[in-house]
């Protein structure tokens, strides 16, 4: 159990992990998402593929795991939300508590990014429900699927947008459910989301794989993912990489502090870290093994992006035996990833909630995803009616683009990249030694090496895909 009974409401003790598995499946069911099942393969794909690849990997040791163990050490040592935790360290360290800024844009940072993934998770439920009639109705060699032209699956998507009230509704569907699980707590919620469904999750991104490869073309997905070619290494790919990698650990964003925050005395941060970012960084090469073969085998392009796995993938469905079935696991598997991503993302604006206002969990949780609900919805709305909807158009790097571009470029240009550089600072510069040492688990020359790359090499590389973020053209990208 998270031990501390403070950060709570009025003498109730504070909610936390059962038990140190609890805690690894909860924080791997977070870093484990669309990041991994959508952004990766079209990221790498549209980045040349092995190149990238092997960049991504870099960073996630040399710059991703330091961060994720800096985050989790400062929430649980401060047993509170990720503000008030980073508050805590910072006087503990007689620093200022003006710190704790780096948290609050970090849960600002959680909410924004919460309010436009339940748009991208509703796209994942219209995809279930799709394969979900097609394989009721006709079987899992489906029907209806199976005589739609390639334009007309390739307009699924499209057509998705064009329909604004519905998709409004299936961000509030999937919000709600997201909603449900956070409202019952941490050990009650959202650990049993994470016990229950990482092993789906596990059992099926297993099986599809395995179909996959056998009836793809495996070969030519491994030579295309880990061929490593020099020259393919340019700028614009390294900081995608880099990009990648933050938003698939879900660095940045006070969500790890507040997992951090809940975890027991006797956990080695270290070894659940290593643990965290090592099956994450699996999750992501499978999904990349799972996707291209069934990509390639239909004749398809890799390089399609975002569309890879909405419009490409269900396309080569298509073309397979019992496709619809394979399908809908595959989609099954995407939204079961999402929501425990999405509960990870709404827990840090209601735990700073209870912690700040005093407000009960069932409340503070209807509190924020009702501000989540409005967002999305001009975000979900951005991609047709409100087209024309540019709230941030003033400013350059804005221009032209809907609410969703705008909240997706807002977080991961500005938020996730300050929130980590000033983490790095504040655990790397400013905290106590000693409490940083008899947190962190690790010792010796692991340890020297841990707080190098703390000190010099994450905020400086992290300093370079902010401005990269923010001047482009610079880069060439
Ligand atoms: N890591 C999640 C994914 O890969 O889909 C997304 C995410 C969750 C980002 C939580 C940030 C975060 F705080």
């Amino acid at each position: 159990m998270g031990i501390s009974g403070t950060g709570s409401v009025a003498g109730t003790a504070r909610d936390g992990w059962s038990s140190r598995t609890a805690f690894i499946l909860a924080a791997i069911g977070s870093a484990v998402g669309l990041g991994n099942l959508w952004r990766f393969p079209a990221e790498a794909g549209a980045n040349g593929g092995g190149a990238f690849v092997v960049f991504y990997i870099g960073c996630v040791l040399l710059i991703g795991l330091p961060i994720l163990l800096s985050e989790t050490l400062i929430g649980r040592h401060g047993q509170a939300s990720a503000p008030e935790s980073v508050r805590r360290v910072a006087l503990q360290s007689k620093a200022s508590p003006a710190w704790g800024l780096l948290a609050d844009l970090g849960v600002l940072g959680s909410f924004l990014i919460l309010s436009f993934y339940c748009v991208v998770g509703g796209w994942v439920l219209y995809y279930v429900g799709i394969f979900a009639v097609d394989v009721v109705q006709s079987g899992p060699f489906g029907g209806a699927f199976e005589s739609m032209s390639a334009e007309e699956i390739e307009a699924l998507l499209p057509d998705l947008f064009a329909n604004g009230p519905l998709m409004v509704g299936l961000d509030a569907l999937f919000l709600g459910i997201t909603l449900y699980f956070v409202a019952k707590g941490v050990s009650g919620g959202i650990e049993w989301v994470a016990k229950w469904m990482m092993p789906a999750f596990f059992v099926l991104l297993v099986a599809i794989t395995i179909y996959s490869a056998v009836g793809g073309a495996f070969e030519e997905t491994v030579a295309y993912l880990f061929t490593f070619e020099w020259d393919k290494l340019t700028g614009p790919v390294m900081l995608a990489a880099l990009g990648q990698a933050f938003f698939s650990l879900s660095l940045g964003l006070a969500c790890m502090i507040t997992y951090g925050s809940y975890v027991g005395r006797s956990v080695n941060l270290a070894g659940t870290s290593t643990i965290v970012a090592g099956a994450d960084t699996a999750v992501a090469l499978i999904a990349g093994l799972c996707l291209f073969p069934i990509v390639f085998a239909a004749g398809l392009p890799a390089n399609a992006g975002p569309g890879l796995m909405f419009q490409t993938l269900p396309h080569a469905f298509q073309s397979m035996p019992g496709g619809p079935l394979v399908g809908l696991l595959f989609f099954v598997m995407v939204a079961v990833a999402a929501l425990t991503s999405s509960v990870s993302l709404l827990e840090p604006p209601v735990a700073w909630m209870i912690d700040r206002f005093r407000i009960v969990r069932p409340v503070s949780t209807g509190i924020v995803a009702a501000g989540a609900m409005v967002l999305g919805a001009l975000s979900a709305l951005s991609f047709n009616t409100m087209g024309w909807f540019h709230p941030l158009g003033f400013i350059p790097l804005f221009e032209g683009q809907g609410m969703f571009d705008v909240l997706d470029g807002l977080t991961a240009k500005l938020f996730m990249p300050i929130g980590a550089i000033l983490t790095a600072i504040f655990v790397g510069w400013i905290a106590d030694r000693r409490l940083v040492d008899s947190e962190n688990g690790l010792g010796g020359i692991l340890h020297l090496f841990w707080l190098l790359l703390v000190r010099f090499l994450c905020p400086l590389a992290l300093l370079g895909i902010l401005i990269a973020g923010l001047f482009p053209d610079l880069f060439g990208g």
